[in-house]
């Protein structure tokens, strides 16, 4: 498909050129085995441990306490399965409403009953209209049987930062693990996890410019690890399964790339992000920001347009080749917003509308203007054949 203009960056990213051509020559020529004994696997070797090195630079983390796995959710659910295998005698989970399915759906499963299985307690922790949670609330919920507390880095749907260093730190005074789902956050802000009190760190490479089916685990030296994947002795023996030695490259050479583009994320990105919502929120009435305006990720802007259905301005926007995405998921037949707004407390009418823009270092000017050109005609027109928009613009006549 040509022309594209691609605000879905959360959703996953285009693959950088500079990383496609550092993997080529482990699609081709150097395929060893890194475990191999002979010169040919082992020079294989010596490409995976230096993508871990860059991997590491970008965390500020030792190369020692990166476990590279196969995605960001695969990185979750060997966190958490950890924390509870390596201290058995704990069974409280904490975390909170507007995770990603990779932690919700894990926690919700490990605290319902089943044959053969430890229950756990869950506390999920709510958050307030703009996403944000209650560190007070947070404290309170630890307790002595706390195994660990998973709190994302930054929210996929509207961006909102959370305050991992207080989390982490309120964990750590009590010796409760504290991990973090920074799929998010990973290439967008600066982390250094040598400074901060977190245990377990999460990160996916597709959504820095790396290929799908790659991710890595930050683990805090001295941790205690109890592997998801049981094999070989990949990994240090933390995880089984010969190393996907062309995407680890990838995700090396991604790292260092995302470490490059750190500054024009933080100042060109964020000015494409607060021009198209500076834009659409002058020139569409009932249009509001969901999220922390403070504390939000540099390219992440959601917003709802309240009496449209989100799914219809995606197809409208489908037809100029504008990808985003809505803040609603169709599941059987009916349109139910996101657990994310829903924990918002946005109204159904607004959770609706939701759509969220997420940029990159490759979206231009150009392609914000647009959006800007084609997004309000959009609106005014569905409003038009929408019941609830009709409605309203009778009430705002009068
Ligand atoms: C916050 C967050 N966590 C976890 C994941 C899952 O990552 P992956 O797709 O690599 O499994 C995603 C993907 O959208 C995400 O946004």
């Amino acid at each position: 498909m040509t022309n594209v203009i691609y605000l879905d960056n959360n959703a996953t990213t285009a693959v950088a050129p500079e990383v496609r051509q550092a993997m080529m020559p482990f699609l081709t020529e150097l395929y060893g085995n890194p475990s191999s004994i002979h010169t040919f696997g082992g020079q294989v070797g010596a490409h995976v441990e230096e993508a871990r090195a860059k991997l590491a630079r970008l965390l500020g983390a030792h190369p020692s306490e990166i476990l590279f796995t196969s995605c960001g959710t695969e990185s979750d659910n060997a966190a958490i399965r950890s924390a509870l295998a390596s201290q058995p005698e704990r069974h409280h989970l904490v975390t909170t409403r507007v995770e990603h399915p990779a932690v919700k759906n894990l926690c919700t499963y490990l605290a319902q009953p089943g044959p053969g299985k430890p229950k756990y307690r869950l506390t999920e922790l709510g958050v307030d209209a703009q996403g944000r949670l209650d560190v007070g609330a947070f404290e309170a919920a630890l307790d002595d049987d706390t195994a660990i507390a998973s709190v994302m880095w930054a929210n996929n749907e509207t961006g909102t930062i959370f305050p991992i260093e207080k989390l982490g730190a309120l964990c750590r005074a009590r010796g409760i693990l504290f991990h973090t789902d920074a799929v998010q956050a990973v290439g967008k802000v600066p982390i250094n996890v040598a400074e901060l009190p977190i245990d377990l760190l999460s990160l996916s490479g597709h959504k820095l410019h790396a290929p799908k089916g790659i991710g890595a685990l930050y683990i805090r030296r001295g941790t205690r690890f109890s592997p998801l994947v049981i094999g070989g002795h990949q990994e240090n023996s933390r995880r089984g399964g010969t190393e996907a030695v062309p995407l680890i490259v990838a995700l090396g050479e991604a790292a260092d790339l995302a470490r490059k583009n750190m500054g024009e994320e933080n100042t060109r990105v964020r000015a494409l992000r607060d021009r198209i919502e500076k834009g659409l929120m002058a020139t569409c009435p009932d249009a509001r920001l969901n999220g922390d305006p403070a504390a939000r990720l540099p390219n992440t802007s959601n917003i709802s347009f309240e009496y449209v259905e989100g799914e219809s301005i995606l197809l409208m926007l489908d037809q100029f080749g504008i990808c985003a995405s809505s803040g609603s998921a169709c599941t059987t037949g009916s349109l139910e917003p996101s657990h994310v707004l829903r924990a918002m407390g946005v109204p159904y009418t607004a959770a609706h509308g939701s759509i969220r823009f997420s940029f990159s270092v490759y979206n231009t000017d150009a392609e914000v203007d647009k959006v800007l050109e084609v997004l309000p005609p959009i609106i005014r027109r569905l409003r038009e054949i929408s019941p609830f928009g009709r409605q309203k613009a009778v009430q705002s006549e009068r």
